[in-house]
């Protein structure tokens, strides 16, 4: 008995010292590194990314980078966190951000995904080729009936790619709003474009201080946008610079379905019918209405709107088995959502929801509702969704009818594996390789995307 309680004093001596040692050599850094890792990361990194080589906007001092942290910019997205943490807690986070980045470099990053060699997935093996280089925030990308690439930069920059050429710059972009998410976004072709050569931009458009979401139609010719039109006018512009949503597809009838985010104004918008913000639309390929759509004959109403009730959509796909469009968007810090887009219905923002505040609290403490619709699948934490494409042709034959969902935040592209048209699991593929915006079928059946920090597009080559 007496060896027994010697023996538990012992083990009680040790344990003290051994957690004595951890806690000195603990840096005082814990706590800012576990609140950096839950309130800041899913916009600005895992590894402090967008602070190191940063080009400051509000400047670097540690006074600057305090205030940025306590009163936040809510027009461009970044929150205040005055309410979730002591004035002492945002200075500990000013340290471990100015202190941090000293002691990462750039090449830390550039070292993280190696191209070379085969890539060993659940079902495939395959390479990772990058095609085109030296980008900015390559936003949006697609493919002419002549192989060429199309790629829409954020800051306004719109290119065509043809193999083994260098980059051919198109004229004629309208004016963007290129700050915070704003600028330069989708770019998609009218189903009939070898015979009329439409194209379609979805882009910030300004107006004094304040800009919205705007869809442009116009004729390539020669690298040149012409005979343009905006053919939808996003209400209301809103001095906010965030959540514009914006990708664009068609379905096989020929409508063009786009998306709206919510502009940041969610107790405003994405619940009411009478603005474009936090909903789907679906118009002709003129922009006008389609007489069958949900809400034509509702007094009040935005008659394009076919969805209501999403944050901030930036992924559209179609089916090409069944043929519907399918979404995703983001959520908040959590509560990513992939939605199966159907006529008229709510999908709940921010009434329900699987996520919460970026402060921490919570906004809505229910999930699910009566008369709203839940997603398919979400992500909690967020991996801020973007970009999203079906896996067809006979290129990936383990892999086809399968969703392909790119993440910002956590730099991967998640193959969501379907079956009898619902998400039965996900992968994640080609992990570290960058913030992942677009993903696109070439007409060579091969898969390709965009990534940015540096801007770059790859593709997935299977390898034997
Ligand atoms: C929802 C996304 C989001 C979250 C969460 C977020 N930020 Fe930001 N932050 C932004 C945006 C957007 C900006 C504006 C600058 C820009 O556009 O890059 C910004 C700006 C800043 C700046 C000023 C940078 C400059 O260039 O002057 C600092 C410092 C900062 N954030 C720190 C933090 C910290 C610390 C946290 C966590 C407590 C945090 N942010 C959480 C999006 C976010």
């Amino acid at each position: 008995m007496k060896k027994f309680l010697l023996f538990g004093l012992l083990i009680l001596f040790i344990g003290t010292i051994v957690a004595f040692a951890l806690k000195k050599d603990e840096p005082s850094f814990e706590n800012p590194k576990a609140h950096y890792k839950e309130y800041c990361a899913g916009c600005h990194g895992e590894q402090l990314k967008s602070f190191v080589n940063r080009k400051w906007i509000y400047g670097n001092s540690w006074n600057e980078v305090f205030a940025s942290i306590k009163e936040g910019y809510p027009d461009d997205g970044m929150p205040a966190y005055d309410t979730a943490f002591t004035d002492q807690q945002i200075g500990e986070l000013t340290d471990y951000i100015l202190n941090g980045i000293e002691s990462i470099t750039q090449e830390y990053f550039d070292d993280d995904f190696d191209l070379s060699g085969i890539i060993e997935s659940e079902e495939m093996k395959f390479e990772v080729e990058e095609v085109v280089g030296n980008l900015g925030v390559p936003w949006g990308l697609a493919f002419l009936p002549n192989g060429d690439m199309l790629i829409t930069e954020r800051s306004g920059k719109f290119h065509r790619y043809r193999a083994g050429e260098k980059l051919h710059a198109i004229r004629g972009v309208p004016e963007v709003a290129a700050r915070g998410q704003g600028g330069l976004m989708d770019v998609e072709l009218h189903p009939n474009f070898s015979e009329n050569k439409w194209i379609y931009l979805s882009y910030s458009k300004p107006k004094g201080n304040e800009q919205t979401t705007a869809i442009l139609r116009a004729k390539l010719e020669n690298d040149r946008l012409i005979d343009q039109k905006v053919i939808l006018e996003a209400a209301p512009y809103s001095s906010r610079r965030i959540h514009f949503g914006s990708r664009l597809e068609f379905d096989r009838s020929g409508y063009l379905f786009l998306s709206v985010g919510d502009r940041g104004r969610r107790d405003q918008n994405p619940q009411s019918l009478d603005n474009h913000c936090g909903k789907i639309h679906r118009v002709h390929d003129d922009g006008s209405i389609p007489e069958d759509n949900p809400f034509v004959n509702t007094s009040g109403a935005v008659g394009s709107i076919y969805s209501y009730g999403h944050r901030n959509p930036q992924g559209l796909a179609r089916n090409p088995a069944t043929g519907q469009i399918w979404a995703h968007e983001h959520g908040p810090r959590g509560g990513d959502e992939v939605n199966l887009i159907q006529k008229g219905k709510n999908y709940g923002w921010p009434v329900i929801s699987y996520g919460i505040n970026y402060s921490g609290t919570q906004f809505t403490n229910i999930t699910e509702k009566e008369g709203m619709m839940q997603p398919e699948l979400y992500w909690v934490p967020s991996i801020a969704a973007c970009g999203l494409t079906f896996v067809h042709g006979d290129r990936y034959p383990a892999w086809k009818g399968d969703l392909l969902a790119g993440s910002l935040r956590f730099q991967y592209i998640a193959r969501l594996k379907m079956e009898n048209n619902k998400i039965v699991g996900e992968e994640k593929l080609v992990s570290n390789i960058g913030r992942v915006r677009d993903i696109k079928m070439g007409h060579d059946g091969l898969i390709y995307f965009t990534v940015e920090g540096p801007g770059r597009v790859f593709r997935i080559v299977p390898a034997p």
